[in-house]
């Protein structure tokens, strides 16, 4: 009888070791880049070898832009005789083991994207009844990130799905960022952090301020359309669990103001900052923005509290972050765009984070105003705040707390 308890006991206790996602991953909000925004299934080895060189040499990799995922089409369009994944031999003629020796041996990590379905979005072989031997195969090919997608998955329940991948991922032994890619359709958010590092929260992104682009059966979405969906999910972001904006659209086809608004719109949503734009033939300009170390740090910040919305006024969105020591990263952003004038009254504004208890305390002590674009301090607390904001561009302050 006992030894049948204990037997008992060691196989729950062992179930159990398998029945979790690997722990101390994506501490903060992953970074890197991704094929798909620019290259959709056009994507070859000389391209990913290329994008990561670029990656080192323009100063990416410094700043934090570590992973590069390669997205839908990598794989050929069979599996082997052996049930296996591999690269389309003609697009990747060395085989993904290579090219992840190649990208790990720049110092980045390397990503790769599979789908819960039977076939992919874009109709490549994925994991569906094979979870097991393609996170084995993942694993041997040395992969840190998996971005697993949730197309042609009929009445699958998206939790169980998710979850037989998670354990897939544990059974097969390499620690593996994993990346929960089914738009907000099932909540991932409310099941996500037991299950994943990273959970999209809405359909793709597009790169417009506010549009909505139909495509039949489904529609992508502007920065802004993105940014409003999904109402009271800040609360399950935090370390190690992010809600998950999708793929960046700096540095395709927007202004240099409204790059800058939108990378700062995820740095402070706590989102990953996920490149999707060629590397190979970024502007300075946006160079610049997407390697500013000080939003990057807010977006960073080891808290990993998710921003909110604070105010909208006068056409001006103001989004509040604490960050940790006691600071805060605020943010104005223009939505018209013609110039506006901001003036903003610090001391008339109560500021709180009423989810964490915490608050900016202007009536207390004074704040130095650091602009994290100019990288200078532009003044305190004590007076309003005004500056003009070029349309659709933003102000970006960091907060920190003077004297009483
Ligand atoms: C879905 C995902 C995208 C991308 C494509 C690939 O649409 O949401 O991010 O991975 O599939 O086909």
């Amino acid at each position: 009888m006992n030894r049948i308890f204990f037997t008992l006991v060691l196989i729950v206790m062992m179930s159990g070791t398998y029945a979790q996602k690997f722990e101390n991953l994506a501490l903060t909000p992953p970074m890197g880049w991704n094929s798909w925004n620019t290259f959709a299934t056009n994507i070859n080895e000389a391209l990913i070898k290329e994008t990561a060189d670029v990656i080192v040499e323009s100063g990416l990799l410094d700043a934090g832009y570590e992973y590069l995922v390669l997205d839908d089409g990598w794989m050929a369009m069979k599996r082997d005789e052996n049930g296996r994944l591999y690269g389309d031999p003609e697009r990747f003629p060395n085989g993904m083991k290579a090219l992840g020796d190649y990208i790990h041996s720049k110092g980045l990590k390397f990503g790769i994207y599979s789908c819960a379905g039977a076939e992919t979005c874009g109709d490549y072989p994925a994991s569906r009844g094979n979870e097991y031997i393609d996170a084995r195969t993942f694993a041997e090919w040395g992969v840190d990130y998996l971005k697993y997608d949730w197309c042609n998955t009929a009445k699958l329940n998206a939790e169980g799905a998710y979850t037989t991948m998670r354990d897939a991922i544990r059974a097969a032994g390499r620690p593996i960022v994993f990346s929960i890619c089914e738009w907000g359709d099932n909540k991932p958010w409310e099941w996500g952090k037991n299950v994943g590092h990273l959970w999209r929260v809405t359909g793709d992104i597009v790169n417009c301020w506010d549009c909505e682009l139909g495509h039949g059966s489904w529609t992508s979405w502007g920065i802004w359309k993105i940014i409003n969906m999904r109402k009271g999910i800040r609360k399950y972001a935090g370390p190690g669990h992010w809600n998950d904006y999708d793929m960046m659209e700096v540095g395709n086809d927007f202004t240099d103001a409204e790059n800058r608004s939108h990378f700062v719109m995820w740095s402070m949503l706590a989102s990953p900052l996920i490149l999707g734009n060629d590397v190979r033939s970024v502007d300075e300009e946006t160079l610049n923005t997407l390697t500013n170390k000080e939003v990057i740090a807010v977006n960073q910040d080891k808290l990993g509290i998710q921003g909110f919305r604070f105010l909208n006024e006068n056409n001006i969105e103001i989004w509040l972050k604490p960050l940790a020591n006691d600071e805060w990263a605020v943010s104005f952003v223009n939505m018209k765009d013609k110039p506006v004038n901001l003036e903003f009254d610090w001391l008339k504004h109560e500021m709180k984070d009423d989810l964490n208890n915490r608050s900016v305390e202007t009536g207390n002590y004074t704040y130095e105003i650091r602009d994290l674009f100019k990288h200078e301090s532009i003044g305190n607390t004590a007076k309003p705040l005004k500056a003009t904001l070029e349309g659709h561009d933003v102000l970006f302050v960091k907060l920190t707390k003077t004297h009483p």
